[in-house]
This record gives structure tokens, C-alpha cells and sequence, in this order.
């Protein structure tokens, strides 16, 4: 028999639909509560709100379980690449090798961006954040191919407008960052790979010969894989709700990339470089920025600690940790900020006050680090992330069209100001 939860509410009882996930996590299915029982729900924050049944990604924040289409992160981290990691997500299965050389020569066919793009980017001052450039060259992207503005496009044009949101992808990153520091944008260089292509436009100068590092496009492909996508975080939940509305695909990701800039969100990695910079400037003296973020009248947190959902460990934080070493290593790099984030990590998983509130280092924690040893500037830690996280947004927004999912509309408590008549502005 089906089972199910009582509710008691003004003296009636209501059996309340138990749904199952293939994990066993088990959720009270409220769809029919306001029609039955006249009553809403309230979860500020979506706490504990299940807003889909979602076959993407399983994560067990208890145990610091993540897996991709039920591939384990540690699987694929140390196995797969970005492109393929990419192909599972959107697609449910790890490619043949025939479909991912096409997966991937399909994406490298449309690297090139419009030239007017160019004319939008220079519209931009230099001290524009590159993550409000990107979101704004995303969003553009409606423009030159309105075709995408159909709700009912055919699979055809909906692959057609995910291979150019993957493939448009790091050019428009490596643009944002040429914008901010002035020099001219270069072209896509087909003959490389993802990771190499995007460090090529993003590095290389007209005066100058560049070659990519392996290990750095290597360590970057790493950290793309861990980015690829977690469930309904913010920043995918964004891009579900604006696609529920039918909005296009460049649209629904352009959101997705505002929501990620906040830095509660993906901007907490480049907050933690900016804290641990602090730290050291103010003679490194870890116990006193402790306390900060212990102190309830300080606004300050511990950037790189504490998740909504990991209360235990970040699976991802444990595998770019072991990166981040293993760069540091191969670059030949001392970094003091490294030895900070250290001990910082140290004293706090000792502190009564981060192990009652379970705050553990997450992924923003290292990847910071890791990025800054790789070169990459503060200001575009998280337009790193966006790329990452593209294939994730892309298959929720994909999830979400084929389930035929209603628009989403949550509900509120309304506690303001009962009715009232007009007062004239002469009587107020
Ligand atoms: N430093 C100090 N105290 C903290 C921190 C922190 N980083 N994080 C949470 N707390 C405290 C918080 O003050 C509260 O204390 P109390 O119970 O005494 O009021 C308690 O821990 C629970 O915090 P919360 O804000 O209710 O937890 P949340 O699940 O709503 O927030 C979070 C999760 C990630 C927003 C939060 O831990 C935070 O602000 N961390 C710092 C920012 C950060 O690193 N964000 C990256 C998240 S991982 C990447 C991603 O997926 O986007």
C-alpha cells in the first residue's frame, strides 16, 4: 500500500501522499494541501522545500555523497573530462566515442561569436565586474538567434542552442576579462582543446607568443567537473524558475548567472581570496578573525565555510584540497595566503562554535587558491564557476522542458497592513 502522512488540522485528518526518490529520501507531497485543507506552507528560504523530482544529481549532504547521473565526483574528477562530464549531465549517459567526438566538434564549430557582440562588450566600462559583463553577452544571445525565444522549438533547435551556449561560453568569459583590463580580444583558436582555447583568449596577446600550460588547462578542466552542477542551489533554481516561465535558454542561464554572482553564492570564492589577503595584511592573526565570525553584532563570515546542504564535509572541497597541492607542487608555487587558508582551516574545525553549527571548508574554500595560483584574477573566480556550472544549468533547464513543468510560483504569508481607505496627501 501507498504510504502516507497524517495530518491533524482543525479536528479533521489528511492522508498526505509519501513520495520515494530512488535513494530512499522520502518527501510529504503537498501539491493538494491548499485545495484540501485551505492551508499553505512556509519554509523561508526553501529549507527544506522539494521544488522537483530531478534525475540530474544525488547529494547526501550527511554523508558527502555527490554523483553526476549517479557517477560518483571522485569518479569522475580522477576519470572524465569537462566534455564529457557535459554530455552525461545533459544527455543522462557517459558518451560513446563516436558521440563525443561529435558532441565536441559540434561545439567547437561554434565558438565564434557574433562580431556585433564586440560593439555590446565595448559598451562596457573597464571596471565593469566581468560576471555583469558575462551575464549581459549571455542574454544577448536572444538577439542574434531569436529563433530560441520559441517555447516549442523543436529538439533540433533546443540542441542547436545548448552546443552554442557551451560553445559561446568561454568566449564571452575570456571577453569580460579583456574588457577589464583593456586589451583586445582574441578569437577562438579551434585547433585547441576547451580548457586551452578559453586560457589562449584569455591570455594571449597580439606582442606576444602564447602557449597554454597543460597542467594548468588540465587542473582547470578538474575544477570545471566539480562545478558541473549541484542540484537545486540557487543559482539552478533561478534558471528553472525563469525557464518555467518559457523564457529562452540564453535568458533562463543569463539569470543563472546573476544568482550565482552573489557572494553568499558562487562570489564566495572570490571572497575568500579577498579575506585571506586581509588576514595577512593584518599580521595573519587568525584568532582574532575568528572571533569575527563568531560575533553575532560582527557581520562577518567565514567565506569558504559552512553549506546548506553539506553539514558534514564538501566532497568537493576534500578533492580540490588535493589539487590544489598537487598545482602548487607542479607550478613551483609558495603561496603565504595557502599557508593561511591552512591554519585557518585548522583552528576552526577545532572551534566548539563551527563543529555545534557543523561549518565545514566547501568548495569555494580551495578553488579560490587554486585559481590563483593558475593566474586567474580575483574578479574572474566566478565567471570560472559559471563555465563550470553551465552544463548543470543546461540540463535542469532541459529537465525541466521535457517534464512539461508548470511555471513556478511559490506561495508567501501575507503580514503586512490590513485594508485600508486612501488617505488624501493634504491629510497625511
Ligand atoms: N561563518 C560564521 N558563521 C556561520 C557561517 C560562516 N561562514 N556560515 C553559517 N554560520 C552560522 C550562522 O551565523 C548561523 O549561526 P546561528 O545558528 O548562531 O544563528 C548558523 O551558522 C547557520 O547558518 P545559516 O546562515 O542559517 O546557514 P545556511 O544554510 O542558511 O547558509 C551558507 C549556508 C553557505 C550561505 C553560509 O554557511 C555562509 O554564508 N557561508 C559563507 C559563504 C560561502 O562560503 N558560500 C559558498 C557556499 S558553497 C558554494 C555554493 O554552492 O554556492
Amino acid at each position: 500500500m501507498a504510504k502516507t502522512a497524517q495530518l491533524i488540522y482543525d479536528g479533521k485528518t489528511y492522508e498526505l501522499p509519501i513520495i520515494e526518490g530512488t535513494e530512499k529520501e522520502t518527501a510529504i507531497d503537498i501539491s493538494e494541501l491548499l485545495e484540501k485543507t485551505g492551508l499553505t506552507t512556509l519554509d523561508i528560504g526553501y529549507k527544506n522545500t522539494g521544488s522537483t523530482k530531478s534525475a540530474i544529481t544525488f547529494l547526501d549532504g550527511d554523508k558527502g555523497i555527490l554523483r553526476y547521473r549517479g557517477y560518483s565526483i571522485e569518479d569522475l574528477a580522477a576519470k572524465s573530462t569537462f566534455l564529457e562530464v557535459t554530455y552525461l549531465l545533459i544527455f543522462g549517459e557517459l558518451p560513446t566515442k563516436e558521440q563525443l567526438t561529435k558532441f565536441t566538434s559540434d561545439i567547437t564549430k561554434h565558438t565564434l561569436v557574433h562580431e556585433d557582440n564586440k560593439k555590446i562588450l565595448d559598451g562596457f566600462p573597464s571596471t565593469s565586474h566581468p560576471m555583469g559583463v558575462l551575464a549581459s553577452l549571455f542574454c544577448s544571445l536572444t538577439a542574434f538567434y531569436p529563433e530560441s525565444l520559441d517555447p516549442n522549438r523543436s529538439s533540433e533547435g533546443v540542441y542547436l542552442s545548448i552546443v552554442r551556449s557551451l560553445a559561446k561560453m568561454p568566449t564571452f568569459a575570456a571577453w569580460s576579462y579583456k574588457n577589464a583590463v583593456g586589451h583586445p580580444v582574441n578569437y577562438p583558436d579551434n585547433s585547441l582543446d576547451y580548457c586551452s582555447r578559453f586560457l589562449k583568449m584569455m591570455y594571449a596577446l597580439p606582442a606576444e607568443h602564447y602557449e597554454v600550460d597543460p597542467v594548468v588547462a588540465n587542473a582547470l578542466d578538474k575544477l570545471l567537473i566539480l562545478h558541473a552542477d549541484h542540484e537545486q542551489n540557487c543559482s539552478t533554481s533561478t534558471v528553472r524558475i525563469v525557464g518555467s516561465s518559457k523564457a529562452s535558454i540564453y535568458s533562463s542561464i543569463s539569470a543563472g548567472i546573476n544568482a550565482l554572482w552573489g557572494p553568499l553564492h558562487g562570489g564566495a570564492n572570490q571572497e575568500v581570496i579577498v579575506m585571506l589577503e586581509a588576514i595577512k595584511q593584518d599580521g595573519g592573526n587568525i584568532e582574532k578573525w575568528i572571533n569575527k565570525a563568531k560575533d553575532k553584532n560582527d557581520s562577518f563570515r567565514l567565506m569558504g565555510f559552512g553549506h546548506r546542504v553539506y553539514k558534514n564535509f564538501d566532497p568537493r572541497a576534500k578533492i580540490i584540497k588535493k589539487a590544489a597541492d598537487d598545482v602548487l607542487a607542479k607550478l613551483g608555487i609558495n603561496d603565504p595566503v595557502l599557508e593561511i587558508a591552512m591554519k585557518l582551516e585548522e583552528i576552526a574545525l577545532r572551534d566548539p562554535y563551527f563543529i555545534e553549527r557543523k561549518l565545514y571548508p566547501n568548495v569555494d574554500f580551495y578553488s579560490g587558491i587554486i585559481y590563483r595560483a593558475l593566474g586567474i584574477p580575483v574578479d574572474m573566480f566566478t565567471v570560472m564557476f559559471a563555465m563550470g556550472r553551465l552544463p548543470g544549468w543546461i540540463a535542469q533547464w532541459k529537465e525541466l522542458r521535457e517534464n512539461k513543468e508548470p511555471i513556478g510560483r511559490p506561495r508567501q504569508v501575507y503580514v503586512g497592513t490590513q485594508s485600508r481607505a486612501y488617505v488624501d496627501i493634504t491629510k497625511r
